[in-house]
Order: structure tokens, then C-alpha cells, then sequence
């Protein structure tokens, strides 16, 4: 190996060792954005209770609203009406967020979109979105 390969050979190995932690951090998955974890209602014995008077569920006075409790996601569908399910994307674990516009729940990372019971309407999302029963109990809501 005569001196002008010895260098060339040593000039690309360095620049393969410089760049190999930046190409596989690139590929990785800690770059995607992960759920959110927003305060929320009390959860005690796996039930989720929402206080509708909080000014953290202000959104769910108005049908068409929506609020996070935790990883759920809690949508007013009508006057005395309310759903709720995971707000976490069975794709890759964004946070889902309902659109009143056109009645769906979108997932904002790569396009998912799920109907309000949760079935996936359009994928990448291999699956539908847990849901969760919801009763109404004077001004809270009770989620299982
Ligand atoms: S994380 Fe929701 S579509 Fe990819």
C-alpha cells in the first residue's frame, strides 16, 4: 500500500466512523413524537372520573369538543353524549386528535385517521383505537 492509498483509505474509514452515529440515530424511532401525558380527571380503581365544571374539560361544554385525561381522549358527539378512547395511535404512538369537521380522529405523525368509535378508516394504524365506556354522573363523567 503506497502512501496516496494509505491516505485515501484512511480519509473514508474516518468518514464512516464520524457519520455512522448520525445515520443511525436518523433511522431510530426516538425521533417521532410520543403521546402526550396532559392532567387530567382522577382514576381510582380503573375508573376515570372527568369533572365537567373543571377548567380543564372547558372544551367538552361544546358538542364538537374534545380533552385528554391521561391517554385517553373524551369527544362531546352530542348534548348528553360522550365518547372516549385511547388518544394514543396504534401506528407508532402519536396522539390522536378529533376533527369536528368531518366527524373523525386524526392522527397528525403520518395520516391515520379512525371513525369515532375508533376503527381505522385509513391506516398506516394496523388497529382500532381502544375505546372506553363513558356514564354520566351529575357534572362528572365516569370512564371504564
Ligand atoms: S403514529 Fe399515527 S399514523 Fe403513524
Amino acid at each position: 500500500m503506497d502512501r496516496k492509498e494509505f491516505f485515501s483509505k484512511a480519509l473514508i474509514s474516518g468518514s464512516l466512523l464520524f457519520l455512522a452515529p448520525a445515520l443511525l440515530n436518523s433511522c431510530s424511532k426516538s425521533s417521532d413524537p410520543q403521546p402526550t401525558d396532559p392532567s387530567g380527571g382522577t382514576n381510582t380503581g380503573g375508573t376515570t372520573t372527568i369533572d365537567l365544571t373543571s377548567n380543564d374539560f372547558a372544551a367538552l361544554k361544546t358538542v364538537g369538543g374534545f380533552a385528554y385525561s391521561g391517554n385517553i381522549i373524551i369527544i362531546r358527539t352530542g348534548t348528553s353524549a360522550y365518547v372516549a378512547m385511547s388518544s394514543v395511535c396504534t401506528h407508532q404512538s402519536c396522539t390522536v386528535a378529533y376533527s369536528s369537521t368531518d366527524d373523525k380522529i386524526k392522527c397528525p405523525c403520518h395520516g391515520s385517521i379512525y371513525s369515532i368509535s375508533g376503527t381505522v378508516l385509513q391506516g398506516p394504524a394496523p388497529n382500532s383505537l381502544k375505546t372506553y365506556t363513558v356514564k354520566i354522573d351529575g357534572t362528572n363523567l365516569k370512564i371504564s
